[in-house]
């Protein structure tokens, strides 16, 4: 399937957010692309994008359309996902997606690069033919938690969130904007007025209290880390900022911990970067974050109060390693394998 030339690479939702960080993330990291496959919504087609130089016009998914594509990068909600994954892996494309479809199914790997890579392949090294992209909040979480995870175990994290209005796509950067401007919506967008406010609701209740937001960081963590017995307490909030997501995170911890060296092992892992130094006011922010690739960690503290107990702050661009970027690394992981 492969050429020295490259892959040939659709990208679902092109047109969106997440899609045209994907094409420039791909860009950027210089991915192998021998064609671009451009897939939107039929408002978009015609659209041209640019690669590389080169310009390719948008289309509309189709079971035609899928044909001779290797990978598949999906960002276009849910419902296309359900609709189109399975028409793309029959065609033969590997498909990584980004929506919840098939994030919680058994047999789908829910992908992390920095975390679980391994799980992209069976015994023989055959890659999933679908493989999920978590969601963003749980990605820079668990980018910060594994290297925790492994040294000293994990017993509970409470973690509460402060997202960027661009977790909700276009329409929820627009909402920001034309609130901004002074335009009442007969419907908010972010449940309430998203400007100069925090709402304490991202994507619907469910019966136990918990929004499907909360739900998502609860299980999706449980199953990248592979254990059930991982206590996650989320409370996810919705903040009228651009630039990525913070999450402050108490982490109960089951063994004893030196901070210096939880300091130096953070600062030594795959992914993280440490911005932390009080006396120079330096810590993580969506602002210093905005198109990054990496998880930014700071206010590192044992907890004051709980032994075995940490606190921390970890911001990451939602756009980048909370969705496009996570997902070309899980290409770049099949480069060769395929
Ligand atoms: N934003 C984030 O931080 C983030 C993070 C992780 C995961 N995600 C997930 O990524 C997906 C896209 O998010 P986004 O923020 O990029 O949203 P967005 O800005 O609203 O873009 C949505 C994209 O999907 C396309 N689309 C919508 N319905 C379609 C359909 N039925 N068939 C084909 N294309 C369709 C849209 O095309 P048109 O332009 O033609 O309408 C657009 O290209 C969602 O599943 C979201 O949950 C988002």
């Amino acid at each position: 399937m492969s050429s020295e030339a490259g892959y040939r690479v659709a990208v679902l939702g092109a047109t969106g957010l997440v899609g045209r960080t994907m094409i420039k993330v791909l860009e950027e990291r210089d991915f192998p692309v021998s064609e671009l496959v451009p897939l939107a919504s039929p408002r978009s087609r015609g659209e041209v994008i640019t690669f590389k130089g080169r310009e390719f016009v948008t289309e509309v998914p189709s079971a035609e359309i899928f044909e001779g594509v290797d990978i598949a990068l999906f960002s276009a909600g849910a419902s296309a996902s359900k609709e189109w994954a399975p028409v793309a892996a029959a065609a033969g494309a590997i498909v990584i997606d980004n929506s919840s479809a098939f994030r919680m199914d058994e047999g789908i790997p829910l992908v992390v690069p920095e975390v679980n890579p391994e799980s992209i392949f069976d015994r023989e090294g055959k890659a999933a033919p679908i493989i999920a992209n978590p969601n963003c909040s749980t990605i820079q979480m668990v980018v910060a938690l594994k290297p925790l995870y492994d040294a000293y175990g994990i017993r509970r994290v409470v973690v509460s969130t402060y997202q960027s209005v661009t977790g909700k796509g276009k329409a929820g950067r627009d909402a920001l904007e034309s609130e901004l401007a002074g335009n009442i919506p007969d419907e908010f967008t972010h449940f309430h007025q998203i400007a100069f406010n925090a709402v304490p609701q991202i994507d619907a209740f469910t019966d136990n209290g918990y929004t499907k937001e909360e739900m998502k960081m609860v299980n999706e963590t449980r199953k990248i880390l592979d254990d059930q017995e991982l206590q996650v307490s989320p409370t996810t909030v919705r903040i009228p900022v651009y630039g990525g997501h913070g999450e402050s995170l108490n982490v109960e911890l089951r063994s004893d911990f030196d901070i210096e060296e939880v300091r130096a092992l953070l600062a030594g892992s795959p992914g993280i970067v440490m911005q932390d130094d009080p006396s120079a006011r330096l810590y993580p922010m969506p602002m210093t974050s905005y198109e990054r690739d990496e998880v930014f960690v700071g206010r590192l503290r044992p907890d004051y109060w709980h032994p075995r107990t940490l606190n921390l702050w970890v911001v990451a661009d939602n756009l980048r390693k909370g969705a496009a970027t996570n997902a070309v690394q899980i290409a770049e992981l099949l480069v060769g394998n395929l």
